[in-house]
């Protein structure tokens, strides 16, 4: 297949069962695909079920999805740990655990299980889109698709073009994150793309603050909500996304792009050394009940 050829997306398979795999999962499979949850194994597989079952309820509850049409949108999804499965999907999205020696095995893989024409797309979060085509044959068709946290309810999807992604290959993916009703947003492939390289500094700042004792963190996460209308507050942002993709972005950006003022905050590592990852481990910068 040329790069002058039109493609058309029927399947479209996602790498990974974590929050954001399962729930580009449910996105997808909401805008009426079916849709390939792949994870390593049945206890992954089974809790990205749960999390769009959880999702696909608050949804029904707040009344505006019926019973019946979260049943198809559930039916729609199907889990499995066969890698193989991959060889059937028009598009592969990967959202698997974000580290760069990791994300690259995975393109190899894909790039040898998929058909030639797939576009292989990843959800990271700030690691360079040329570098995992690099590691296939096919860097035209690898994008980067950038989803955010809760992926049902953030509106945007950041396009990140490597620098040898073409142009059939960026305009299918960015009229595909339509069909999901996101907006798309094009950026190119630099470090932490636009929105971790604004982001992060950010949080980071919010931890140093907390570190240096300018305000304890109830006042830190009130001042950023109430002074700057933000839905959460730093602190508990961080929490929400993980302490250890909050540091894994840092370490990126310092890097990355050479820079001291990207320098991972030492309570960040300090926590993430002590497994403290915030909600997903139970305690971060606050506590929560163990579900
Ligand atoms: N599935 C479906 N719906 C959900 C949901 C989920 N997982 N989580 C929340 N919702 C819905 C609720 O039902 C509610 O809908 P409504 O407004 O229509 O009634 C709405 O979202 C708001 O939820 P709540 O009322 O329960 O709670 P909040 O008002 O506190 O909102 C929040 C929760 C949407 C998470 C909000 O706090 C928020 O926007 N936080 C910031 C999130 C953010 O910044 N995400 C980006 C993180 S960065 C990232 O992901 C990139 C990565 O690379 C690091």
């Amino acid at each position: 297949m040329t790069d002058q050829e039109t493609t058309t997306i029927r399947q479209i398979a996602v790498i990974g069962a974590g929050a954001m795999g399962a729930g580009i999962a449910q996105t997808i499979a909401a805008a009426g695909w079916p849709v390939t949850m792949i994870d390593v194994d049945d206890a992954a597989i089974a809790r990205g079920t749960r999390t769009i079952a959880g999702s696909l309820d608050r949804i029904v509850k707040k009344g505006s999805l019926t019973a019946d049409a979260a049943d198809a949108v559930r039916s729609r999804v199907t889990g499995t740990t066969d890698f193989a499965s991959v060889a059937g999907a028009d598009m592969v999205i990967e959202a698997a655990f974000e580290d760069e020696s990791v994300k690259r095995d995975l393109f190899r893989r894909l790039d040898a299980a998929c058909q030639l024409d797939t576009i292989l797309a990843s959800n990271t979060s700030s690691i360079s889109i040329t570098v995992l085509a690099a590691a296939t044959n096919r860097p035209e068709r690898v994008i980067g698709m950038h989803f955010f946290n809760p992926v049902p309810v953030m509106g945007l999807v950041e396009i990140v073009r490597g620098a040898r992604t073409s142009d059939t290959t960026y305009a299918l993916t960015e009229s595909l994150a339509r069909s999901f009703g996101k907006t798309p947003v094009a950026v190119n492939d630099y470090p932490g793309f636009v929105s971790n390289r604004i982001l992060m500094p950010m949080l980071n700042e919010a931890i140093v603050c907390l570190m240096e004792g300018v305000a304890d963190r109830d006042a830190i996460d009130t001042v950023m909500k109430l002074g700057m209308a933000h839905p959460m507050g730093p602190l508990q942002l961080a929490d929400f996304i993980g302490l250890d993709v909050c540091l894994s972005i840092m370490e990126v950006l310092h890097h990355g792009l050479g820079d001291d003022k990207y320098r991972p905050c030492p309570l960040l590592r300090q926590m993430v050394a002590a497994g403290k990852l915030g909600r997903k481990s139970g305690e971060g910068f606050y506590s929560y009940a163990q579900r």
